[in-house]
Order: structure tokens, then C-alpha cells, then sequence
């Protein structure tokens, strides 16, 4: 996909790789600005959130975007069970008559590719809200503000990736968008069975990025700038004995804690299940909540380039 230029207005956010630091940097300005912010510069705009899987903050925190915008939102949150799919409609049939209904539509999905075949037949703008174990990049975009309020830059740092780095579609977004900063290493610490795809690998290798598998945290939690820790995605194992294999590989604990460095941060994109004991909640250093709250500055300003 093609670099978004800032001169240029983005028309659909499907892919991390969409983006370069140029545009980085204009989203995140714009979300300084709005951070806290309420006005009604998108008023009369309705931004329609099609959910075919469970969310909680993703699709809220793009609601009250849009809301603190002076926008309109609907939508249906068990897309699945509550929309016409249930008789069988495509989701291009879907996707074609939405687009006369709303301005924007933010997508959740179970398959990958679903966001970008939306978008082929969309009228409006569509934002990818995870398609399956594809993609997450406005998560991503979330993500990559944290790091960037928390330790002031992205350049230089030793990112741990934990848990399950085969399923977990925010971390392959996420990867990207690192990939565009000079310095920064990446460690993946999973067991074999979700340990991050050859893909990836390739994409990492190619632009040029120090990386490492490992299926321990001991061996990297002394050097480590950020640990990104995941949920282990059950609902994409078809073997439930490789689910629990992953399930317990890796928890962040006040043993953790202990080696972890005291300017590091531990960040996760939630919900947490146990991969983080809830004892680690009131280290300082736990990110997890202020990265949550960053999701809706970013957001308004995904909406804001979107439709402003
Ligand atoms: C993530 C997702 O849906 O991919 N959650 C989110 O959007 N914040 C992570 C997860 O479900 O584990």
C-alpha cells in the first residue's frame, strides 16, 4: 500500500503499512491538540461501527471520538447474530449500503482481508477495527502515541513482544509502524506454537530491524525499554491443547517486575485475562490503563483526517 501523505487526505485505514513517519507525526500532533478537547467540527457527520466480534473500548473509544467531535454515531455490536448476515448477506452488500447510511465506517471482523474487501466496494471511508488475526493499526497508532508520551520517542527501543505473537493482530500492526523508527530493536517471547509468523520475520529483517525469538522473558526482561504483553487469542485455536500451552508461557508478575528496568513500561493492548497479575496495576510503570485512555485522542484524530 501506499504511503499516506499529509497533503494528501486518507481515504481508508486498512494496514499499518500504510503509513510513514510523516504521517506519524501528523496524526500524533493532531491528537496532542484534541486530547481533552470537545468541539463540533465533524457536526452532521455519522460514523456508522459494524462489529462481527466482541469489543469493548475499541468500538467506545471511537464513539466518544466522534461524539466529542460533534459527530453521530450507530451501529450494531453483534454484527453476526443482530444485522442481515444472519440471512445471508455478504459483507460487500452489507458494506455497499452503509455507505449511503454513514460517513464513516469503522469495521471489526473475524477474517483477515475483510477491511481491505470492504473497502473495495466501500462509498466511505472504512477503518479497520481488527480483521480477524490480520490487522489492528488505529490500536497500533494507540500504541505507538504511548510509547511516544511515556518515554518521549520511539527511536531506540528494545520492545519485548509477549504472548501470543501468532494470532494477536495488534502486534502485527504495531511491528510495522516500529519499523519505521531508527534504533529500535525487537525481542518476540512466545513458545513455538504462537511465535511470530515468517512474514513478519521477513518484513522486520527487510527494513533492516535487530530482532530475536526467544520463548523466555529472563533472558531479555534486563534490557527491555517496553514489554508489550497479549492476551492468547482462544478464540482463533482450532487445537485447545495448543491454546493452553501458550495460555501459560508467559505472565508479567511482581517477579517480573522486579528485573524489569525502572524507566521501562509494560504496555498491553486489553483485555487482560492473567498474562499480567493485577499486583503489577499499581507499579508505576504499568502503562496498560494511560495507554487505553490514549485511544480516544487518537482516534478523534483518525476521524478529524478522515473527515474534517
Ligand atoms: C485487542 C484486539 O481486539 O485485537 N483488543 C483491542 O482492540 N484493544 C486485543 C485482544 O483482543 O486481545
Amino acid at each position: 500500500m501506499t504511503p499516506v501523505s499529509t497533503t494528501r487526505r486518507l481515504e481508508h485505514v486498512i494496514s499499518s503499512e500504510q503509513f510513514d513517519r510523516e504521517s506519524l507525526d501528523d496524526i500524533f500532533a493532531r491528537a496532542d491538540r484534541l486530547a481533552g478537547h470537545r468541539d463540533t467540527r465533524l457536526a452532521g457527520r455519522i460514523m456508522a461501527t459494524l462489529f462481527y466480534e466482541p469489543s469493548t473500548r475499541t468500538r467506545l473509544s471511537f464513539e466518544s471520538a466522534m461524539l466529542r467531535l460533534g459527530g453521530s454515531v450507530m451501529g450494531t455490536e453483534a454484527a453476526r447474530e443482530f444485522s442481515s448476515v444472519i440471512k445471508g448477506e455478504t459483507l460487500e452488500d452489507t458494506i455497499r449500503m452503509v455507505s449511503s447510511y454513514a460517513d464513516v465506517i469503522v469495521l471489526r471482523h473475524d477474517q483477515a482481508g475483510a477491511a481491505a474487501r470492504a473497502a473495495a466496494v466501500a462509498s466511505v471511508p472504512v477503518v479497520n477495527a481488527g480483521d480477524g488475526p490480520g490487522e489492528h493499526p488505529t490500536q497500533a497508532l494507540l500504541d505507538l502515541y504511548t510509547i511516544r508520551c511515556e518515554r518521549g520517542s520511539a527511536d531506540g527501543v528494545h520492545i519485548a513482544f509477549c504472548g501470543d505473537l501468532r494470532f494477536g493482530r495488534t502486534v502485527h500492526s504495531l511491528v510495522q509502524l516500529l519499523s519505521l523508527h531508527p534504533g529500535v530493536r525487537m525481542s518476540f517471547v512466545a513458545p513455538e506454537v504462537v511465535q511470530v509468523g515468517a512474514d513478519l520475520q521477513a518484513r522486520v529483517a527487510a527494513a533492516g530491524v535487530p530482532y530475536q525469538l526467544t520463548d523466555r522473558l529472563d533472558d531479555v526482561i534486563s534490557s527491555v525499554d517496553v514489554v508489550y504483553q497479549t492476551r492468547v487469542q482462544k478464540e482463533r485455536f482450532t487445537d485447545l491443547a495448543e491454546f493452553e500451552t501458550a495460555r501459560r508461557a508467559i505472565r508479567i508478575d511482581a517477579e517480573v517486575m522486579r528485573a524489569l528496568p525502572q524507566n521501562a513500561i509494560v504496555m498491553h493492548p486489553l483485555p487482560r485475562v492473567d498474562e499480567i497479575a493485577t499486583e503489577v496495576d499499581t507499579d508505576p510503570r504499568a502503562a496498560y490503563f494511560r495507554q487505553a485512555r490514549n485511544g480516544v485522542a487518537v482516534r478523534m484524530a483518525v476521524l478529524d483526517l478522515l473527515l474534517g
